[in-house]
């Protein structure tokens, strides 16, 4: 067994499983290409029978991401396997991922099944997934709450069907690294044929043990990890890419695994999906969070100062965080900001590139000058509101007084159509949320509002970040602008885009 470990990224599919989350085509495209440049394995584009939006997603992501594995999830039903190879069957390397879960939880109450018929469908379904392409993993669900000697029947069966990835997922998050690392030995020593196949683990986070755990298994024999970006995913979410990714790489000394992976890729891909998918990256978070290299006591800094190895035990500049210098004016051109957003990764074509420019006159116009991360705002916010059907593109506020509560009209627009809407309130984001949501006739309630500086100052761009509930359904919106309420206005419409979308 070599020390090569492969990287599956699964921030497109467990992770859009996150509450509230929901990305469009584009978004899932634009993170799928910076998954490629952080050169994972393996790429879960999404679950093509799950909805018409997913399916789309992923046949994108197939026929334009080359470099990398492009897995499509199923549930162990032919329909289900069926659209996913429709899904990815350009994908250079498509790879169907089929699941059932073996737990007698699971069994009993929701699958209503024998363990018998359970590992017929497994079978059945790694048997049909096998017709459409030779790379095929299966996954029995809730394996650590499963009885092991069935785990080990039906991991048997499946391999001899013709899988080539057997993935043991820790679906609710309840085991512990020394149990985990335990469980699968087991199952490299009991399983016949599981030295031909390559071994996978899959943490969700409910006991904040899903890195460990996954480390604790490559070091009993697993040589795939399924990870999320930010550590999103389900519930507590899935284990961290960036934090196994680090903690392969700076403990190579104890762990001796080497992964494919460019780290320099994982503070851009880190924002690019926070952006894009509205959920904001705690500050303390490990290796991505915004005090990650921050050393606030005298002592730390003192130590720092003097050599960065008494506090740092990685270089920043090796998870890619080294201060953009760029910087452009009102006087900048389209080509300056074209240049710039080349050298960020952003490739807009000509018309998006006329839309990106007059958002960003607007905004330097009124902050003067817009560095690095404010531009990177700007192209997310382009991107984010792509194919999004009602734009803003009129904003009036007031914040009232002794006489006048506080008062908002907004103007929306779509393919040529307007409406204004007058709304007063308790402050002046909730009079613009209000005129927008009279505006679209959609009830929503809000959840939670959260407010940052993309940079320091006074005149730094605000990222508001709004989560909304619709008709039982979590959504999350993003906005970004030099003034507060209009951010808030924007990330509220980019909310309820995705309620009518
Ligand atoms: O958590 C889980 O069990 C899953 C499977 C579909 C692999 O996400
Ligand atoms: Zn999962």
């Amino acid at each position: 067994m070599g020390n090569r470990v492969y990287i599956f990224d699964t921030t497109l599919r467990d992770g859009e499983q996150s509450p509230g989350i929901s990305l469009g085509t584009r978004e899932k495209l634009e993170i799928a290409e910076q998954l490629q440049k952080l050169k994972v394995d393996v790429i879960e584009a999404g679950f093509p029978a799950t909805s018409k939006g997913d399916f789309d997603a992923v046949c994108q992501i197939a026929k334009k991401i080359r470099e990398p594995v492009i897995c499509a999830l199923a549930r162990a039903l032919p329909d289900d396997i069926n659209t996913a190879w429709e899904a990815i069957k350009e994908a250079e390397n498509p790879r169907i991922h089929t699941f059932i879960s073996t737990s007698d939880i699971h069994l009993a109450y929701q699958l209503k099944k024998s363990r018998q018929e359970v590992k017929q469908l497994a079978v059945d379904a790694v048997r049909l997934a096998k017709r459409h392409t030779s790379d095929v993993e299966f996954s029995p669900m809730d394996a650590t709450r499963s009885d092991v000697d069935y785990l080990c029947e039906v991991l048997e069966a499946v391999i001899r069907e013709g899988a080539t990835v057997v993935n043991i997922p820790d679906t609710v998050g309840y085991a512990i690294p020394e149990e985990f690392g335990d469980l699968i030995r087991t199952l490299m020593e009991k399983v016949p044929g599981i030295e031909n196949v390559l071994v996978s683990v899959h943490c969700h986070n409910d006991l904040g043990l899903a890195v460990a755990n996954s480390i604790a298994a490559l070091k009993s024999g697993a040589r795939q990890v399924e990870c999320a970006i930010n550590g999103l995913g389900e519930r507590a979410g899935n284990a961290s890419s960036e934090e196994i990714i680090m903690a392969l790489k700076v403990r190579k000394d104890l762990l001796g695994f080497e992964t494919g992976i460019k780290t320099e890729e994982i503070s851009r891909t880190s924002r690019l999906v926070s952006l894009l998918t509205g959920y904001p990256v705690q500050p303390n978070k490990a290796i991505v969070g915004r005090n990650a290299f921050a050393h606030e006591s005298g002592i730390h800094q003192d130590g720092v100062l003097k050599a960065r190895s008494t506090y740092e035990i990685m270089d920043a500049s090796s998870v890619g965080l080294v201060e953009s210098d760029i910087v452009l004016g009102k006087h900048s051109g389209r080509h300056a900001l074209k240049e710039q957003l080349e050298r960020l990764g952003y490739y807009l074509k000509d018309d998006e590139l006329d839309q990106a420019f007059s958002r960003f006159k607007e905004l330097a116009d009124k902050k003067g000058s817009l560095s690095g991360k404010d531009i990177e705002a700007i192209a997310l916010e382009f991107i984010r509101t792509q194919g999004q059907e009602w734009k803003l593109t009129g904003y009036e506020v007031h914040s009232g007084g002794k006489e006048a509560p506080p008062s908002a009209t907004i103007t929306l627009e779509r393919d040529g159509e307007r409406r204004t809407e007058r709304a007063i309130g308790d402050g002046m984001v909730d009079a613009a949320c209000k005129a927008i949501r009279a505006a679209l006739g959609v009830d929503a309630k809000l959840i939670s509002f959260t407010v940052e500086a993309i940079t320091g100052g006074l005149d730094a761009l605000g990222d508001v970040t709004i989560q909304l509930e619709v008709g039982g359904k979590r959504v999350v919106g993003r906005g970004v602008s030099t003034d507060i309420v209009e951010a808030s206005a924007r990330a509220y419409l980019n909310a309820i885009n995705k309620v009518l979308r």
